[in-house]
């Protein structure tokens, strides 16, 4: 597989990090995944948005990225790719200091890397839902900053997989936040549902996507607290990402729900959506 890294494009095996970067030692950056639809890069912009937003959060240098487009193109080019769905992750730290310290100099200069993987659509869930369980958010108050500090969401996701299912769902005292990798939304009497943007979730780009899609057609949308006592009074439940597209939700472990199978509004939104990413 051929990869950025730092400028240029190589292949993988040539590529090799210091254990001094501040990545490895401090989890010290951040990522970004976009997916790319032959033969679109969906929503580039929004998620090179909110990349300079993580940096900028973090205080690391924004890399040029003038000639991004391109280099996505090239790295989906030469890996073959152009005709199939992939996922591309970009990811940048801090980079390499040494000696090990907390704090950061102006100097040090961040590592830049690129993957691209062809993207097998699951469609078996994506046509079936999936099932999803319920854990507290434990993570810190800057969730919206897409930093690769992900150990609670690796942990929670690894505890769902153990368990067969598909993702966990996270609430604060209560209120619903998002899954480990996914925004969630639910529709009760056509009416979307989901949990406000705030430093508690990420702005996810589907979340957005899948907002403005029931503004065209007329389903009313609320960004409001959802309290996990009241799952009972939902028809549909979604989770929303750039990897997970629209996925039904079928059922919470250890809850009682009315969800059971995929609704008609998640239908109409996976197929709009769909026509966005292909069309
Ligand atoms: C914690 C979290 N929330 C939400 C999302 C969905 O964001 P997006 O739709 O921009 O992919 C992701 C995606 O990876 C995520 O990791």
């Amino acid at each position: 597989m051929l990869v950025f890294f730092n400028g240029q494009i190589t292949d993988q095996e040539k590529v090799f990090i210091s254990p001094f970067d501040r990545g490895f030692q401090f989890s010290d950056g951040v990522y970004e995944v976009i997916k790319y639809y032959p033969k679109r890069f969906f929503e580039l912009d929004a998620h090179i948005a909110r990349l300079k937003n993580s940096l900028n959060a973090l205080e690391i240098p924004v890399p040029n990225l003038d000639n991004f487009k391109q280099i996505l193109e090239e790295l989906i080019a030469r890996n073959n790719l152009v005709n199939s769905p992939a996922n591309i992750y970009i990811q940048i730290s801090r980079g390499y200091q040494f000696p090990r310290r907390h704090n950061f100099s102006p100097d040090v200069k961040p590592t830049f890397f690129i993957t691209v993987e062809k993207y097998l659509s699951p469609e078996e869930e994506l046509a079936n839902g999936v099932k999803v369980g319920l854990e507290e958010d434990i993570r810190w108050h800057r969730c919206d900053i897409k930093s690769t500090s992900l150990i609670p969401n690796v942990l929670s996701k690894h505890r769902a997989a153990q368990k067969g299912l598909s993702e966990i769902i996270w609430h604060r005292k209560g209120n619903i936040t998002e899954g480990t990798h996914s925004n969630i939304c639910f529709i009760k009497e056509n009416s979307l549902f989901t949990p406000p943007l705030s430093n508690f979730i990420l702005p996810g780009i589907t979340r957005k996507v899948v907002l403005n899609l029931c503004r065209q057609f007329d389903i009313p949308v609320n960004e409001t607290e959802i309290n996990i006592n009241g799952l009972k009074e939902f028809d549909e439940a979604m989770i929303l990402g750039t990897v997970t597209e629209i996925t039904p939700v079928i059922k919470f472990e250890g809850i009682d729900t009315n969800l059971k199978k995929p609704g008609p509004i998640c239908r109409l939104l996976q197929r709009e959506y769909k026509k966005l990413c292909y069309e």
